[in-house]
């Protein structure tokens, strides 16, 4: 965010960004959503909804994962959400006490950290590095001490990188054993450069899923996700839903339901992306930042800069010097961060090449 700012700061002043600090796609949601959305806009009184959202959604999420997965979840499990983060604060409050131990990996989402500290429940940090491939291992969960829950996210924000099947299968095994409440988190899914997506859906009824319209089907602001719930959590969920939000946005929810037909749409979406994942991946190498977390999915390359200097120090200079913005591993990362940066690929391809190359020749120049 305060990157953002002074990226604008700087555009206000004449001076050009090219953005690599976006967490969010360029693209606008797929058109057959956007149709969706005028007909609803003229046809529907656009009222509240069903605390859990519309039937009709909640059947189609349902659907989308028998076909995507290969996985029967019935829709009363579903519940639609004020995005990934709303359903993220239902699940917390939903599946956990106050002083409840609650794992997150780090590096991670810092929302994640920030809202279950919010609820008064102890965050537990997960660290994950090159010894555990950046994603957690049911050695590096037992160091942790005894947990409630546990936050994984598979790709990962910030560093793109996921879980094996056999991998997540460790972590739902280790979770089970312990009792350990499993949070899912599959908001980048659908973005993933040839590994094999898992979701918790199949393997554990006990692990909530959280989901989101964000990333894959390119509807940020549209404010929409849903959870996957154990049925013993889908009651309180609801009531919590009632109370806190009343509902979902009713034209997002209506048109929502198109973005599962606009697939072709967005694996195109996914292709750009996997050409600029190249184009980062060697444009930095080039530049001799070459200590990277894997870059399986999502749109980031996490890469290890503290042979340049402190992170924090280099963003804010490569704005100044060369009008790019990139996010400093501070944000997700309070120990280790401020050796690592998040690159964003997100942004329009020419952008990204021509941020590579600047990059580059500014290393190349002796980084003056
Ligand atoms: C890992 C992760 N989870 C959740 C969210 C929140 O997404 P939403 O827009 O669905 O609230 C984000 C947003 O960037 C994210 O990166």
């Amino acid at each position: 965010m305060e990157m953002m700012k002074a990226a604008d700061r700087r555009a206000a002043a004449g001076g050009d960004v090219l953005h690599l600090e976006v967490g969010q796609p360029t693209t606008p949601a797929p058109s057959g959503v956007l149709a969706a959305a005028r007909a609803a806009l003229g046809d529907d009184r656009l009222g509240y909804t069903a605390a859990l959202g519309i039937p009709e959604l909640r059947e189609r999420i349902a659907r989308w994962y028998r076909e995507r997965y290969g996985v029967v979840v019935p829709a009363s499990r579903v519940a639609v959400t004020v995005g990934a983060s709303g359903g993220f604060v239902l699940t917390a409050l939903a599946a956990f006490d106050p002083g409840a131990r609650v794992g997150v990996t780090a590096p991670g989402y810092s929302a994640y950290r920030n809202i279950l500290g919010a609820l008064d429940l102890e965050v537990v940090p997960i660290r994950v590095d090159a010894s555990t491939r950046f994603v957690p291992t049911p050695e590096r969960l037992d160091a942790a001490g005894p947990l409630d829950g546990l936050v994984v996210a598979s790709p990962s924000n910030p560093t793109g990188t996921m879980l094996t099947p056999r991998e997540f299968e460790a972590v739902v095994a280790w979770c089970r054993r312990r009792d350990v409440r499993l949070v899912s988190d599959e908001i980048y899914h659908g973005i993933s450069y040839g590994s094999a997506e898992t979701t918790a859906a199949a393997l554990w009824d006990d692990a909530v899923v959280v989901q989101s319209f964000s990333k894959y089907f390119s509807m940020t602001g549209w404010r929409l996700g849903w959870l996957v719930l154990p049925e013993e959590l889908v009651r309180p969920v609801e009531r919590l839903a009632q109370n806190l939000f009343i509902s979902p946005p009713t034209l997002s929810q209506l048109a929502g339901i198109a973005a599962f037909d606009c697939v072709d749409e967005l694996d195109a979406n996914v292709a750009r992306y996997q050409e600029r994942r190249r184009i980062v991946l060697d444009g930095l190498a080039q530049a001799g930042i070459d200590d990277v977390a894997p870059a399986d999915g999502a749109f980031y390359v996490y890469a290890r800069v503290d042979h340049l200097g402190d992170a924090a120090e280099l963003c804010t200079r490569w704005l100044d010097e060369l009008g790019i913005t990139a996010t400093p591993g501070t944000d997700f990362d309070p120990e280790e961060g401020h050796r690592w940066v998040r690159f964003s690929y997100s942004e329009a391809t020419d952008q990204v090449a021509e941020a590579m190359r600047r990059l580059s020749s500014w290393v190349g120049r002796g980084r003056s």
